[in-house]
């Protein structure tokens, strides 16, 4: 199966939103050392992007960075006039369960607004292309599981045909804006692909998130918190692995096509912090010999928190010959050496502005 792009348009860049964050840094700094297609990134640099990610790519020939809102739609047409994509990726969101409970608004303007003037946008220059061109454009929207709510320990992992059932405002806003997507789809044929990928961890990733958070707290001393009685499950992948599997389905697929992408690795979160502590342990031990796991500190639950997540990704196995490259074992121990060996990355991206979030969090 291919999209039907020629060697031409391989030469024709790429669109990435929200490439200065977790995912899309990753993304950009993978696509720029596998593919030829030149790749410009967009991005508002909200508290969660930052430059910092990209430094690997300063001068690099086929990458271009340009500040700004996937709300913008002038910025965005002008933007897709100028360097004529054959596709856009859309990483740019709001991303935090737990900031999404103490301040939904943002969700919804990036979320969903942000998303649909960005497809309005697409769609209008996706209509002004030459024929050729229009049918391999592809506008890829990146998604999570979360859509699909929250599993019981005996359910079935989820498929593509599950129900969508958000619980959170974060998760709420990321289906509706799904949506969007898929009707843009059959309403206005505007070639659209969704993937829905499982929790991601591994180098970049902002560290309010459970894995990032733990590892630096460890080594600050500081207590590690789990949520409520830490036996909630989710399946961990690997970030290069979730870009492999975007490149494929962007690369192969039909349009209006959504696939579940995660790593088949369930793991309760009390497990997980456990799992770092021992390679902390081994690694850079506690100048009192005594384990990181001293420092778990069980803490007030999150709101709504969701019990188990779990991926079904037998389609993208099946139909696009995808599989993760990375165990568990494997992807967390690259993970805890990339944060012990990027110190000065965390002291930049912990910011006043973060301090501040983690008192208001962790109070
Ligand atoms: P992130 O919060 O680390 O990065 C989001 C990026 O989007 C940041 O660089 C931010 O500056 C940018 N951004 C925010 N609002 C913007 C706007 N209005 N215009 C332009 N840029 C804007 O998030 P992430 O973890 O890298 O997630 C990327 C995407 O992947 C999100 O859509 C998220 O829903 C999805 N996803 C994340 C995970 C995960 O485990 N992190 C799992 C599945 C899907
Ligand atoms: P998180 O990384 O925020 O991702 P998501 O909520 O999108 O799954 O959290 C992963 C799991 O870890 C989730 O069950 C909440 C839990 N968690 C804690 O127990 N303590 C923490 O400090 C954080 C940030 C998360």
């Amino acid at each position: 199966m291919t999209n039907g792009s020629t060697g031409a348009d391989k030469a024709r860049p790429v669109l990435v939103t929200g490439g200065a964050g977790f995912i899309g840094a990753n993304f950009v700094l993978d696509w720029c050392a596998t593919e030829i297609s030149p790749v410009v990134t967009l991005d508002e640099l909200t508290y969660a992007g930052n430059l910092d990610n990209l430094t690997g790519l300063n001068s690099h020939p086929r990458h271009s960075f340009v500040r700004g809102d996937i709300g913008d739609a002038d910025l965005v047409a002008s933007l897709l006039a100028r360097h004529k994509p054959r596709a856009i990726i859309n990483f740019a969101a709001e991303s935090h369960v737990d900031r999404s409970i103490h301040g939904p608004e943002n969700f919804i303007t990036t979320n969903i607004l942000g998303t649909f003037r960005l497809l309005e946008c697409a769609r209008a220059y996706w209509l002004d292309l030459p024929a050729e061109e229009r049918g391999s454009f592809r506008f890829l929207h990146v998604s999570t599981d979360e859509v699909y709510g929250t599993l019981t320990p005996t359910c079935a992992p989820f498929n593509e045909t599950n129900r969508y059932m958000p619980n959170s405002p974060y998760s709420a806003s990321k289906a509706a804006s799904d949506h969007l997507v898929r009707a843009w789809h059959h309403t206005y044929g505007l070639p659209t692909l969704i993937t829905n990928c499982s929790n991601n961890y591994g180098p970049y990733q902002f560290p309010e998130k459970l894995i990032p958070l733990v590892i630096d707290r460890a080594f600050n001393g500081q207590p590690l918190p789990i949520y409520g009685d830490g036996q909630q499950v989710r399946d961990w992948l690997y970030v290069g692995d979730h870009c492999s599997a975007i490149r494929r389905v962007l690369a192969v697929s039909a349009p209006g096509e959504t696939y579940n992408i995660g790593g088949n690795n369930e793991k309760t979160n009390i497990e997980v912090v456990k799992t770092i502590c021992t390679r902390l342990d081994g690694l850079k031990p506690r100048t009192d010999g005594r384990s990181y796991s001293e420092q778990i500190t069980f803490v007030k639950d999150r709101p709504g928190h969701d019990r188990r997540y779990a991926i079904n990704a037998d389609k993208i196995r099946r139909e696009l010959d995808w599989s993760p490259s990375e165990t568990f074992e494997s992807g967390i121990a690259k993970t805890v050496d990339w944060y012990l060996n990027n110190s000065d990355w965390i002291a930049n991206v912990t910011s006043g502005a973060y301090r501040r979030w983690i008192e208001k969090q962790y109070a």
